[in-house]
């Protein structure tokens, strides 16, 4: 029995979003109105071609953009009037972000890059260093705790980096083409702990532009020109008979 996912608000939902870039008082319309609902639990791929405005609708839901109007609500919340701080704030508690580049710290161990969230969000070093435990244990990572990112290999980093993202214990995972600068193998990794975290009931964002790595979601959202031009998705979750992981493994590069 599926519980009653209606009752919950979306984790996202957003009201004809828009985002007009301004370049040298040219604008650049990179959303034109999106209208992107989410349920808890789902893990809905973003898929379209290059400047179709993926990463500016992505960077919109975590705050790390400005819109130019339209309605932001993460978990039934107005998030699009907040300022900065309150971002930052909505972010430490309820977003994890995965990019293309990693984007570790370069001067802290793994470790360190993995506790920081947690501490900044005010959880206690005790908490923030079990957290960092488990997660670079999951990640298979545990042996490279005290090393510095530059040491590791990009599917490593990528694993820190997802580490990082899951250490505040997010309700949204957005993660930007995670897999971008990976060989097969270590997109395979990242997938599967993706797959896995999803199945524990993590919503996850993902954009991508390899059609393997969106087959993996429950739902794949295709934009063009800044508009949301596909959705295969009736919006709530749906139960994958036995999936994720194991459809990752069989991925082949
Ligand atoms: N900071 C910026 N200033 C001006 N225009 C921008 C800026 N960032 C993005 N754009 C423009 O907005 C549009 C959407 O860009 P965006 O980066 O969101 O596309 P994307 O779908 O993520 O592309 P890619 O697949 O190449 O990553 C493009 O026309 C891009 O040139
Ligand atoms: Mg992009």
């Amino acid at each position: 029995m599926t519980p009653s996912v209606v009752d919950v608000p979306p984790v996202v939902d957003t009201v004809n979003l828009v985002k007009i870039y301004q370049d040298g008082g040219v604008p650049v319309p990179a959303v034109r109105g999106v209208d992107l609902r989410v349920a808890a639990g789902e893990f809905v791929a973003i898929m379209g071609p290059s400047g179709s405005g993926k990463s500016t609708l992505v960077h919109m839901l975590g705050g790390l953009e400005s819109r130019t109007s339209g309605e932001i609500w993460l978990d039934g919340q107005r998030a699009d009037t907040l300022g900065e701080s309150a971002w930052a704030l909505l972010r430490r508690r309820k977003i994890g972000f995965v990019f293309q580049f990693f984007n570790l710290v370069a001067n802290m161990t793994v470790a360190d890059n993995v506790e920081l969230p947690a501490l900044l969000a005010g959880v206690s070093a005790r908490e923030a260093r079990r957290r960092r435990e488990h997660l670079l244990g999951e990640l298979g990572l545990t042996d490279r705790a005290d090393a510095a990112p530059a040491q590791l290999a990009g599917g490593e980093q990528q694993r820190v980096a997802l580490a990082r993202a899951l250490a505040n214990e997010p309700s949204l995972l957005l993660a930007d083409e995670p897999t971008g600068n990976l060989d097969s193998r270590n997109t395979r990794d990242v997938l599967r702990l993706l797959g896995e975290v999803h199945r524990d009931g993590q919503t996850v964002i993902l954009v991508t532009h390899d059609a393997r790595v969106a087959s993996l979601a429950d739902r794949v959202v295709s934009l063009l020109d800044g508009q949301i031009v596909d959705d295969g998705g009736a919006g709530l979750v749906r139960r994958r008979p036995r999936g994720g992981a194991g459809d990752v493994v069989e991925l082949r590069g």
